[in-house]
């Protein structure tokens, strides 16, 4: 089968995953990684064997070689760099949030639409198997109407003040930082799971820890180094996040995403209310949905290729009682984002299931609603 040659820009905590997962994909073949630091760049390779080591990402983008690119880069070049792939001809999954705001998103989507660019976009979270099977059950009538839905998004990596990252620069992260970074994915399950768009929010942004050292030498993500040489700098950008949400067809909800309680890991939880049942998930537990009813007992749903509804059971590929975990999400995505890819190669038909740049746009307008609502202090709509 000829393969499908990749290049995979930013070699850091995301990029090594892109990079291990994607050895896991038949129809796929690092052949290039861009990576600024030399060392890291370096070491990716080596440890995987990837030919050829690009030290800026426009060089991995003149390479004709390269047909499909995964930007794994930080956000403020999300744009640059998709825009560039797309106009070289490259087919593009990009890390989220997309852009630094929902101009840049919509202008991507316009570009890749216009190229017939197949994109995606690593919404991992929602490729637990259990998460897409709530979403077929809702798909399927179990739940009913969605009537409300609460949840959080929870971690520990910025409780220090020596914790920093150029996720609170807003030169590297845009107007937001714990909104964009988790709020996507949790907005991206609400979306997912209810098949309902988020249409209006009510935010209060807030930063727990007003300054923080800076070290002089740049860190990479969750580092827990604390024996560096620091700037102390004055942060602006949210580490605590807490929204109220519409979806269209007029439930309300609510979610708190922060990232400086300590104990929580990735502590990810959604609950929704139907007219039926009530789903609960948590990342915490991520291979068990549960399933709450009213006259009788509740259950709790293990993930199974068995037990699954048809067109989720696919995700769960390992035998029943085997868990998934963070990795096969990630599989679940690459998988089905390059099967349409060799699909569309073939001339045979494919659907996009996976989440896409319209996707991405979509959590960008929600992100750009959730920083107009915390200056303006009431609701706004989200516009799509
Ligand atoms: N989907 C997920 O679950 C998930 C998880 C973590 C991060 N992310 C996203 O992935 C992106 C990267 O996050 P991270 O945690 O890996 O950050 P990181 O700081 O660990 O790594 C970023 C890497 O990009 C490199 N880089 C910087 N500028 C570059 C440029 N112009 N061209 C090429 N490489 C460049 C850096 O040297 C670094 O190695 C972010 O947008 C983040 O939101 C997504």
């Amino acid at each position: 089968m000829k393969k499908f040659k990749v290049g995979v820009i930013g070699t850091g905590y995301i990029g090594m995953v892109h990079l291990e997962i994607l050895r896991r994909i038949v129809g796929a073949e690092v052949v290039a990684i861009a990576e600024p630091n030399a060392a890291l760049a370096r070491s990716a390779a080596g440890k995987l064997e990837i030919p050829k080591i690009y030290a800026a990402a426009d060089e991995l983008l003149a390479d004709p070689a390269v047909e499909v690119v995964h930007n794994c880069a930080p956000n403020n070049v999300h744009f640059d760099i998709n825009k560039k792939a797309i106009a070289a001809g490259k087919q593009v999954l990009s890390e989220k949030p997309l852009s630094l705001d929902a101009r840049e998103s919509a202008e991507l989507v316009r570009l890749a639409d216009q190229h017939e660019t197949l994109t995606a976009i690593n919404f991992c979270y929602r490729y637990y198997p259990v998460v897409q099977e709530a979403a077929a059950r809702v798909r399927r009538g179990d739940l009913g109407d969605v009537r409300a839905f609460v949840g959080h998004f929870l971690q520990d990596w910025l409780f220090y003040d020596t914790d920093y990252s150029w996720r609170l620069d807003p030169a590297a992260a845009g107007r937001a930082n714990v909104i964009a970074d988790l709020g996507s994915h949790w907005c991206d399950l609400v979306q997912f799971i209810t098949g309902q768009k988020i249409v209006e929010v009510m935010a209060d942004l807030h930063t727990c820890i007003p300054r923080r050292k800076k070290p002089k030498a740049g860190p990479l993500s969750f580092s827990s180094r604390r024996d560096f040489e620091y700037d102390e700098v004055e942060i602006k950008l949210d580490d605590y996040a807490a929204l109220f949400l519409k979806l269209e067809n007029g439930a309300h909800g609510n979610f708190t995403t922060c990232q400086v309680c300590a104990g929580k890991k990735v502590d990810l939880e959604l609950q929704i209310f139907g007219s039926k049942e009530s789903y609960a998930w948590s990342h915490v537990h991520p291979n068990a949905l549960w399933v709450g009813h009213r006259e009788r007992g509740n259950e709790t749903f293990y993930e199974s290729s068995q037990l699954q509804a048809e067109e989720t059971g696919k995700y769960a590929t390992l035998p029943t009682g085997h868990p998934m975990g963070y990795h096969d999400a990630v599989y679940n995505l690459f998988r089905d984002y390059y099967a349409a890819m060799e699909a569309r190669r073939d001339g045979r038909p494919y659907e996009v299931t996976f989440p896409n740049f319209h996707t991405g746009h979509e959590e960008m307008c929600v992100i750009d609603a959730a920083v107009a609502s915390s200056q303006a202090g009431h609701w706004v709509k989200v516009q799509a």
